[in-house]
């Protein structure tokens, strides 16, 4: 018996169905049914033999679903109700226990939460393993100079390892925001029932225990409508994914013949189909263009939920897809991101080089005049006069003229000025907290370290 006299519509079907994506949540949802079932039988609202025959029940969906043997049927909407009609088939009526003080908003609510959670702590564990490469090869590669850029032009020189440590920092940034997400996933919908909690009386404290859940939603009808921990776990991997492009942009264009700081492991690499001298950085490029389509997910499901009426609307099924896309994407990305820089060789002699275009210690020679006294503005425009005259006339800026340098300003010395164009002596007068001179980068590393360790 029931409400409908017609059969549903196929094209109903085929919109209403979520069972093609949402057959992923069964191990959630089969955790879920035994901790209910068992707190059911805890609170005598079914028998201990009714426990029995759930939980047997409940054994050989398992087993079937793991082994791929489990037969969905054209009906089953969605992963919940395949379950229930499966269990029903295999130990009978008593099946139909289960459901008793549940409904599917809470029971979608809780496995989708679960989910979450794990991902976010798969997201924790594959960032740790990236920030670990990152740390190994900063420390590897302290002291190798290398131009630093704004707008891509050359700006001021800077060690590899102060480089690679900026990411770092935002690894970690990221790492923090995964845990956020999972203390936004430790409350527990189920027991919230559809909207307005259950007519029994039903142990949730227990439930939460048994799911690792740190207590039940304090509001039944928060707990049906709340995704909130989605939104924030797809915020969280969009912001990362974001890092990783900008990642992966960089070894683009430093593992290009113009830059060619860096050579990527074949492992990491594709051949052109036509043209055999190249090797392409296909996974770096995809780390680029990976990271919109996580963010889009995010507005996405931002989208879904803004204006949405409480409590459970059937919007909510729109969660899972962004959800399941941006965990197995940023899974990949992850991962790619980590073996291309364990493996990547970095090129001292060409960045060496690069670093040691005199203009970009420019900069320097304007504090020295400041050091004398001049003000800052007025000490640019004169050393701003001074690369005028050197580029005008074909020359490096060590190779002015005392009486150049003198004609520019009396207050600049030109043997300071050219003791200040060599090598490093840029890179180690950078001696501010977080600078890139050795000293401050040692402790900085320390500091990494200790960051990725402590916490
Ligand atoms: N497939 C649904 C979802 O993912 C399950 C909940 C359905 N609840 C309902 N009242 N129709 O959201």
């Amino acid at each position: 018996m029931s409400r409908f006299s017609e059969p549903q519509d196929p094209d109903f079907q085929r919109i209403n169905s979520s069972l093609a994506f949402d057959k992923r949540l069964w191990p959630y949802d089969l955790a879920q049914s035994r901790a209910h079932a068992m707190m059911l039988a805890s609170r005598a609202i079914i028998s201990d033999a009714d426990l029995g025959e759930l939980l047997r029940g409940l054994g050989i969906v398992e087993e079937e679903l793991r082994d791929g043997r489990f037969q969905f049927a054209t009906d089953d909407e969605d992963i919940h109700s395949a379950i229930e009609r499966r269990l029903t088939e295999l130990v009978g009526p008593v099946g139909g226990k289960l459901h008793t003080a549940r409904s599917r908003n809470d029971q979608v609510a809780t496995d989708v939460v679960l989910f979450v959670r794990d991902a976010a702590a798969v997201a924790i564990v594959a960032l740790d393993a990236l920030i670990g490469v990152l740390i190994e090869r900063a420390e590897a590669h302290l002291d190798w100079p290398l131009p630093g850029y704004t707008h891509l032009q050359r700006a001021q020189p800077v060690y590899l390892g102060h480089h690679l440590l900026a990411y770092v920092w935002m690894f970690l940034r990221d790492r923090a925001r995964f845990r956020a997400v999972t203390e936004a996933c430790s409350v527990m919908p189920l027991g919230a029932g559809a909207l307005a909690g259950v007519n029994f009386d039903i142990d949730r404290e227990l439930v939460a225990r048994e799911l690792g859940f740190a207590a039940p939603a304090p509001n039944s009808i928060d707990a049906v409508s709340n995704r909130d921990f989605a939104l924030d776990y797809l915020a969280a991997a969009a912001t990362t994914a974001m890092h990783l492009s900008r990642l992966g942009a960089e070894l683009v264009l430093w593992s290009s013949s113009e830059f060619a700081f860096v050579e990527l492991a074949d492992a990491w690499t594709s051949g052109s189909s036509i043209m055999p001298q190249k090797k392409n950085p296909d996974a770096a490029e995809l780390l680029r263009a990976k990271a919109p389509r996580i963010g889009a997910h995010h507005a996405a499901l931002l989208g879904v939920l803004h204006g949405l009426p409480l409590t459970y609307n059937k919007d909510l099924q729109e969660d899972k897809e962004h959800l399941f896309d941006v965990a197995d994407t940023l899974r990949t990305c992850l991962a790619a991101a980590r073996g291309m820089l364990s493996s990547a060789r970095f090129k001292r002699e060409r960045m060496r080089e690069a670093a040691s275009d005199e203009m970009i210690a420019a900069v320097d020679a304007a504090d020295l005049l400041v050091r004398a006294g001049v003000p800052f503005r007025e000490a640019h425009g004169i050393v701003g006069g001074l690369v005028r005259l050197a580029l005008d006339s074909g020359r490096t800026l060590s190779e002015l003229t005392d009486e150049e340098i003198l004609a520019a300003s009396a207050a600049l010395e030109p043997a300071a000025f050219r003791a200040l164009l060599a090598e490093e002596s840029s890179l180690e007068s950078k001696l501010s907290a977080g600078g890139t001179a050795r000293e401050r980068l040692a402790e900085q590393l320390a500091a990494a370290r200790a960051a990725i360790s402590g916490t």
